[in-house]
């Protein structure tokens, strides 16, 4: 018999959730079921949750139960079931998703490429959350794994790197890279490359090793050593951790030296910085990939953009899973059962970076 399940993150401590069972789902006209195949998890997942309200992540799919939320993850699914003439049973589609072996769902804005889910709850975040694009059938599971872990944090890499680029990379002659151990911060490495400024990675004195091995910086740091990195070289600050007390740190160090501090993660962080005027050099700029996204799409480039992110996108992923060299071991999760115990993982910050979580919601 199909079992429906979901997992659901107690939203005053992240770092609890449960996994819910739940009654078969009934559609009605216009709405399909997709049987959700393959999802990833990173800490990106629990910065959703993290920014649940502020940032609308938890109206996207409403939880059973009172005080909790849906931590959304991205990976791959199969409509099993539909009562919405234009999309079929058997369509394969790539997005985001509740941690949870199904996803009822209502398709708009169909096309040859996508659809859109329009279920009415799903409003208050970037459009790009909400679209889904059809994939081919048959395809390695390997490579629909490292996609399902790398397409929203590589693609947050790549647009970052644009908006550097198009600003003449601020006339960086080094990067200095917080959380350089996470993938999106490597990423950004990687899409850096044309910019022959050293990037400088920052890191914990436990991931040291790991990031020395991904081969994607010009020297590694841990953070207490920050005073080792060369104060008079005019630099970007590429920050994936959030924490305000290494900005503060960062700022001081480089002074006038800083010359722009780009704010992309919060790994170590709970919430956005407030204005402080007490902080040496330029404010931090919050960037955004969704809204980044949602920016060529409204100037009509969102294909053009896509082309180019899926060609360097494979070399990336080439990269990473290269055999000799991987920078990520993929583990496999049958079912939903260890869900719980990897988002606590990430909560206390335990989690190995060399280990990609993948988790198989109907196995087992
Ligand atoms: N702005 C955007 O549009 C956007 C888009 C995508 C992702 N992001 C953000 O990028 C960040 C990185 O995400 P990811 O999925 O790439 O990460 P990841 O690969 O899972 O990163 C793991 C690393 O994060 C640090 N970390 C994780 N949890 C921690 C904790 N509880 N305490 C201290 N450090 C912890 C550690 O790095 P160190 O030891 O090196 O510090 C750890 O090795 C997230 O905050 C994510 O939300 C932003």
């Amino acid at each position: 018999m199909t079992r429906y399940a979901r997992v659901e993150s107690l939203k005053s401590d992240l770092g609890v959730a449960d996994l819910v069972d739940l009654p078969a789902p009934q559609l009605d006209e216009g709405e399909v079921m997709a049987r959700i195949e393959r999802i990833a998890l990173t800490t990106n997942n629990m910065t959703y949750a993290v920014y649940g309200d502020a940032l609308g992540y938890w109206n996207l799919f409403p939880a059973a139960q009172a005080g909790y939320g849906c931590m959304p993850a991205w990976g791959f699914a199969e409509i099993v079931e539909s009562r919405a003439s234009d999309v079929t049973t058997g369509t394969r589609i790539f997005g985001y998703f509740p941690i949870a072996t199904h996803l009822r769902m209502r398709p708009t804005t169909v096309t040859a490429r996508s659809f859109v889910d329009g279920a009415a709850h799903r409003t208050g975040t970037p459009d790009v959350y909400n679209l889904y694009e059809l994939q081919p059938r048959d395809t390695d599971p390997r490579q629909d794994s490292l996609t399902a872990i790398y397409r929203p944090l590589f693609i947050t890499s790549y647009t970052a790197a644009d908006y550097l680029r198009e600003r003449d990379f601020f006339d960086a002659e080094q990067f200095v890279v917080s959380s350089a151990s996470s993938k999106t911060a490597y990423g950004t490495a990687y899409c850096l490359t044309d910019s022959p400024a050293p990037k400088i990675a920052l890191t914990s004195a436990r991931n040291i090793d790991f990031v020395n091995g991904l081969g994607l910086y010009t020297a590694t740091h841990e953070y207490a050593d920050l005073t080792a990195v060369d104060p008079t070289k005019r630099t970007v600050y590429v920050d994936l951790s959030g924490d305000p007390a290494l900005r503060r740190r960062v700022h001081e160090h480089f002074g006038d030296q800083l010359a722009f501090d780009c704010l992309i993660g919060s790994t170590h962080a709970d919430h956005l910085p407030e204005e402080d005027e007490s902080l040496v050099g330029p404010a931090p700029v919050f960037f955004f990939a969704a809204l980044q996204l949602d920016a060529y799409k409204a100037e009509g480039q969102s294909r053009a953009f896509m082309q180019r992110y899926q060609h360097d996108e494979r070399g990336f992923l080439e990269h990473v899973g290269r055999p000799e060299r991987p920078s990520i071991e993929l583990l496999e999760h049958a079912g939903l059962e260890d869900a719980p115990a990897v988002i606590a993982g990430f909560h206390d910050g335990s989690t190995d970076p060399a280990v990609g979580h993948i988790f198989i919601p109907n196995a087992g």
